[in-house]
């Protein structure tokens, strides 16, 4: 057991242990804007979002917040939060806008001149190679149900570390390819919006050979001490009811969410009863010899993005339906309902439940043993507006927070080896298909003048990261 008592030198109640990461997060699409600029290309969320109907209000990430013109003055706040570690990800369209070839400089340049940035204030740099922003003409080809793009994949990861290697030692592959594969290839509310269980299956496990063989490419280029990692969005699966046909319910949603991802990634095989529930759609012929060994290439920690957690029941149960149509969970569409849990929720009109953040970190201590974890993202939306002199008052966002961070300090008390917390979201941005009108960030952004504003949360987190630990 980790040693987290009440610590005298600092005056925390609840201490984390020396040398945890406190970090922010963000990602290149939500906040960089600068689309069109030094030789970018469209991505496929700028094609969704330029599809009028995808995204609310018609929102897109042209401008965002601004950060690629702002990046030294977001530096600045970071540093002034006083974070050890700053999580970002690279737009693969503007380092290599086709997708393929060589790397192109001016889009590199960005991303030298952040990393630089960081060094000079302190932070250690954490670079995600892709959070979701495909280069359009690798969907064109294709996109995730094409295995070229896996191979393409594993290029661009090595061309970004032999820019940066030299600067970053902490990078991820891929963020949340749950989403990559059945919000974009399934359910179709992020891009490409298409609505295809069987390629949305195929863009799973190309994904998964991509972070294999991303790793691989990492490997190669990076010098031995360089941490590669993956970040999932794991699902904390609770059934309604103790009975025979919610705890299936939960097996399909947890087979079809979680172990799709965690057992080629850490066993190097596909879990035997997700291949029985996806029967009707595919036989799975698109898995090679090596696929599944190259999915499995060690890695030194695994990020965790959560946020609440997803209650299940059988659809034949008195459980009220509210599943999204079409479903993003092939081979449990129609025979899984999700029954809005009662209690507090955010603007997201996600449920507020830190007690599923401490059951995901003591389940991967039990199944994963040896592998370190880091919280990648944690956050909550609310209704920030800012009072008449400008300042943003968020005490359910500090509540929140919290409410979590004692979570993560009850877990790592009872052996969970987690190594960080990263706060999603350092500023408010374009939040996927809800366009700018969830605002996640502990620092408030006015989207029309680019005025950034630190909220009652940025105050907060910095006592925090000082103190070492939450306030008694
Ligand atoms: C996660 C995404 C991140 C952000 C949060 C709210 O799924 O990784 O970009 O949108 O949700």
């Amino acid at each position: 057991m980790t040693t987290v008592d009440a610590s005298p030198a600092t005056g925390a109640a609840l201490p984390f242990p020396p040398g945890f990461r406190w970090g922010t997060a963000t990602a290149a699409y939500q906040i960089e804007g600068a689309a069109a600029l030094d030789g970018r290309t469209p991505s496929i969320w700028d094609t969704f979002s330029s599809t009028p109907g995808k995204v609310l209000g018609g929102d897109t990430g042209d401008t965002a917040a601004d950060h690629y013109y702002r990046m030294a003055e977001d530096v600045g706040l970071m540093k002034r939060l006083g974070v050890s570690d700053y999580r970002f990800s690279v737009a693969w369209p503007r380092v290599q806008p086709t997708g393929r070839g060589p790397a192109l400089s001016r889009g590199l340049d960005f991303y030298r001149r952040l990393v630089d940035a960081l060094l000079e204030a302190g932070i250690r740099p954490v670079a995600t190679l892709y959070h979701w922003d495909l280069p359009q003409e690798l969907e064109d080809r294709g996109g995730w149900p094409r295995r070229e793009t896996a191979e393409r994949f594993a290029e661009y990861a090595g061309l970004v570390a032999g820019a940066l290697g030299d600067r970053v030692g902490s990078w991820t592959t891929l963020n949340e390819p749950w989403c990559s594969a059945f919000l974009g290839y399934a359910s179709g509310v992020h891009a490409p919006g298409r609505t295809e269980p069987e390629a949305a299956l195929r863009a799973a496990h190309h994904l998964n050979l991509a972070h294999g063989l991303g790793v691989r490419a990492l490997r190669a280029a990076l010098p031995p001490s360089a941490e590669v990692s993956l970040t999932l969005n794991l699902h904390v699966v609770r059934p309604l009811t103790d009975s025979a046909a919610d705890a299936d319910a939960a097996r399909r949603i947890d087979a079809v969410g979680n172990r799709i991802f965690l057992d080629p990634v850490f066993r190097g095989r596909l879990p035997e009863d997700l291949i029985r529930d996806t029967a009707a759609l595919t036989d799975w012929s698109f898995v090679r010899d090596g696929d599944l060994a190259a999915a499995c290439e060690p890695i030194d920690w695994l990020g965790l993005n959560y946020y609440a957690p997803t209650v299940v029941a059988a659809a034949g149960s008195q459980a009220p339906a509210a599943e999204p149509s079409p479903s993003p969970w092939p081979g449990a569409g129609g025979l899984v309902r999700f029954p809005p849990p009662p209690g507090p929720r955010t603007a997201m009109d996600w449920p507020v439940d830190a007690g599923g953040l401490y059951e995901l970190l003591t389940r991967l201590r039990d199944e994963l043993p040896g592998v370190p974890l880091l919280v990648t993202e944690n956050g909550a939306a609310y209704e920030d507006h800012p009072g008449p002199g400008g300042e943003v008052r968020d005490p359910e966002r500090i509540a929140y927070l919290r409410e979590h961070l004692a979570a993560v300090h009850r877990a790592i008390r009872d052996g969970a080896d987690v190594r960080g917390y990263f706060l999603w979201s350092l500023l408010d941005n374009f939040e996927w298909a809800y366009g700018y009108s969830k605002r996640f960030g502990i620092v408030h952004v006015d989207f029309a003048t680019q005025l950034r504003t630190p909220k009652d949360s940025a105050r907060w987190y910095a006592e925090v990261i000082a103190r070492g630990g939450l306030a008694p």
